[in-house]
């Protein structure tokens, strides 16, 4: 661990934690500030709701809104990417034989959701391969396209996807459906706060983004960008008061959306700090976080011996995964944490075993190598 920034987070030091692309880590700061989020609620909570949380949340959705590129009123928080999407699956009116049109590095319970609405409305399901090695986006966006057909409604694809960890380069693809009025739903989970992100310079119809990876949000806090044109035939599908509510906003489609009955919204609450501690104290070392990355990139080719599943470079961000022997030790996972404490994703991706390594401000390099070392005795 980087024992200064370290020093910031929640996380125990004594491990050594790998895993930040799966639920992220809180700082100390941001944490405080949700803690006292919450604490505000308690003290009065019917006065918090009707003179506190919707400035809150004006002042959160504008702070949320300039740091992915959008409208203040196009962004709905929502505690996770998978309720976020499933919100406009749910929405989407197909009829039999429509096809969505996704790749086959979708996330795994977001592919679930697509099937069930397929099962509902006769709608089918694409998963077009995307191969790797992944080598250039020309060849991308030829293999990713050649599953287009005159039934295509729907794009659905990840911005950086979670088995294989790739930077997908997506603008091309997000343009060329426009031109052929197939609606764009973009899976950035991995994104905010970890590549620049520019909805409105991207075009696409949906997006949605976790808060609390990259970010470094409360656990809880995820956004659904809806353009303004779907507005009106996107709904929530938890009914509430909407515009029969305390909600001040003169939009229907926020007032529809913000009061789902009582909750805690103080993780969404808490976007503000989240965006300052990134801005003052994350930013900055990105640069020397995705260093590390690329040397683990080629560090795992050397320990396990094996190709990677992309040529580096702009494929990558702060995360990596690199396929793994498949019979040896099979209960990897496990030893790694028990015997060394470290802590890492590995999982079946397409028939194959996968390794990923994530790289927050709070890693360093002695990390990786900490890992490789327990590979190499392990494997
Ligand atoms: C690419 C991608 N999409 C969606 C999700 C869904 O996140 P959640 O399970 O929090 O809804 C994840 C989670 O890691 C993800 O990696």
């Amino acid at each position: 661990m980087n024992k200064t920034m370290g020093d910031m987070f929640l996380l125990d030091p004594e491990i050594t934690f790998l895993n930040h692309g799966s639920f992220g880590a809180c700082p100390k700061p941001v944490f405080k500030v949700y803690q006292d989020w919450q604490r505000k609620l308690e003290k009065q909570p019917v006065q918090f709701k009707t003179e506190i949380l919707y400035d809150g949340l004006k002042h959160s959705r504008e702070s949320l809104s300039e740091f992915v590129g959008c409208h203040e009123d196009e962004i709905i928080y929502f505690p996770n990417p998978t309720t976020a999407v499933t919100n406009v699956i749910y929405n989407l009116n197909l009829n039999p034989g429509d096809e969505i049109l996704m790749s086959n590095h979708e996330y795994g319970a977001l592919v679930r959701g697509w099937k069930e609405w397929g099962k509902k409305t006769g709608a089918n399901i694409i998963q077009q391969d995307i191969s790797t090695p992944a080598t250039t986006e020309d060849k991308f966006i030829e293999e990713f396209w050649k599953g287009l057909t005159p039934k295509t409604k729907v794009i659905f694809l990840s911005h950086i996807t979670s088995a294989t960890a790739l930077i997908f380069p997506i603008e091309k693809i997000v343009n060329m459906a426009r031109e052929k009025g197939i609606l764009t739903i973009i899976d950035g989970a991995h994104v905010p706060a970890h590549i620049p992100l520019n909805i409105h310079e991207l075009g696409c119809d949906f997006y949605t983004g976790a808060c609390h990876k990259w970010l470094c949000g409360p656990k809880g806090s995820s956004f659904l960008f809806v353009k303004k044109e779907h507005q009106d035939w996107i709904k929530p599908l938890v009914v509430s008061w909407g515009s029969d509510g305390d909600d001040p906003t003169p939009s229907t489609f926020l007032q529809d959306f913000q009061w789902q009955g009582t909750r805690d919204m103080s993780a969404f609450l808490t976007m503000p700090t989240a965006i300052d501690f990134y801005k003052k104290e994350i930013r900055p070392y990105q640069a020397a976080c995705q260093k590390i990355i690329q040397y683990a990139y080629s560090e795992l080719q050397s320990t396990l011996n094996s190709l990677p599943i992309s040529p580096g470079g702009s494929w990558l961000g702060q995360m990596v995964a690199h396929p793994l022997p498949s019979q040896k030790n099979p209960d990897l996972k496990e030893k790694l944490w028990k015997d060394h404490q470290i802590e890492i994703p590995i999982f079946e991706w397409n028939n194959q075993r996968y390794i990923r390594i994530s790289i927050q401000v709070y890693n360093s390099k002695n990390d990786v190598d900490l890992l490789m070392s327990a590979l190499r005795s392990l494997l």
